[in-house]
């Protein structure tokens, strides 16, 4: 795993928004496919790539997304639905297809046939290029609660107390949170060629570590990307903060800092 410690917010989304920005870049016309991910850690990365977009002119002509999960039972139009929290935040400001923003249907009326098709279509697109994720603060990806196979494809999965309680800060009570949802599973995540985690605020610093230095276990979803070749976490300071190897961390980072000026 690539840990970079960046000093605040904003310098950790600059960094996830230039590896964005590579991918893209490499793919051109071909068309990046983007794995985006709702919650508000990645906020700041969207609002760093609209800004290229308007002002450097990075394109997203090309590129196609699939989001990583939505709540059963709320429409497509919900304020809250992860359909429209995308669209609001990030692809309705750059130049990207609307029609090719794909998510899972919260409405279908067969939840496991709809997530049977949403895994299959990531496939029939080539697979995810650079997936960009947060991390709940009990180490979940995704909707991948503790206990998550780390076989599983996307399904239904029921929301611990925790993340109800987490995401109640966007509703106006708890009682309107969605308790299921449809998620890619973590298999179908790791199938992404390159991963970008980003995590600040001291409320995560504990998934962090497990995920980063902990055992691989599926008490802590998101340490399965331990077995990925090519993740990078992106944390700032307060995220870091009980990382036990984080001078090692920076030291790398200054090594390749010196060697790229
Ligand atoms: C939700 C999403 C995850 C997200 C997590 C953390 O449960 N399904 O994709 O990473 O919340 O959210 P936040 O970034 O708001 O802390």
């Amino acid at each position: 795993m690539e840990i970079i410690i960046a000093k605040d917010a904003e310098q950790a989304a600059a960094v996830v928004a230039d590896r964005f920005e590579e991918v893209l870049r490499e793919r051109g016309e071909d068309g990046a496919v983007l794995g985006l991910a709702t919650g508000s850690s990645p906020v700041l990365t969207y609002r760093e790539l609209i800004a290229r977009h308007r002002e450097q002119g990075l394109s997203f002509a090309h590129a196609r997304a699939f989001l990583l999960d939505e709540y059963i039972g709320l429409s497509a139009d919900h304020e809250q639905s992860y359909h429209r929290f995308i669209r609001d935040t990030f692809t309705g400001h750059v130049d990207m297809p609307d029609e090719l923003v794909l998510s899972p249907d919260g409405e279908a009326s067969d939840p496991r046939a709809e997530a049977v098709r949403y895994d299959a279509s990531i496939g029939e697109a080539g697979g995810v290029d650079i997936q960009i994720l947060g991390i709940g603060a009990n180490g979940h990806i995704g909707f991948n609660e503790p206990s998550s196979s780390f076989g599983s494809r996307t399904r239904v999965k029921t929301l611990t107390e925790q993340t109800v309680r987490d995401n109640a800060r966007f509703f106006s009570s708890s009682d309107e949170v969605p308790i299921h949802v449809l998620t890619q599973g973590l298999a179908t995540i790791r199938e992404a060629r390159r991963i970008v985690l980003i995590a600040t605020g001291a409320g995560k610093a504990q998934a962090v570590r497990d995920m980063a230095e902990g055992p691989v276990s599926a008490a802590c979803p998101a340490s399965i990307l331990q077995m990925h070749p090519a993740v990078t976490v992106v944390v700032d300071e307060a995220a870091a903060r009980d990382l036990t190897h984080a001078d090692y961390y920076r030291f790398i980072q200054s090594q390749k800092d010196r060697l790229a000026s």
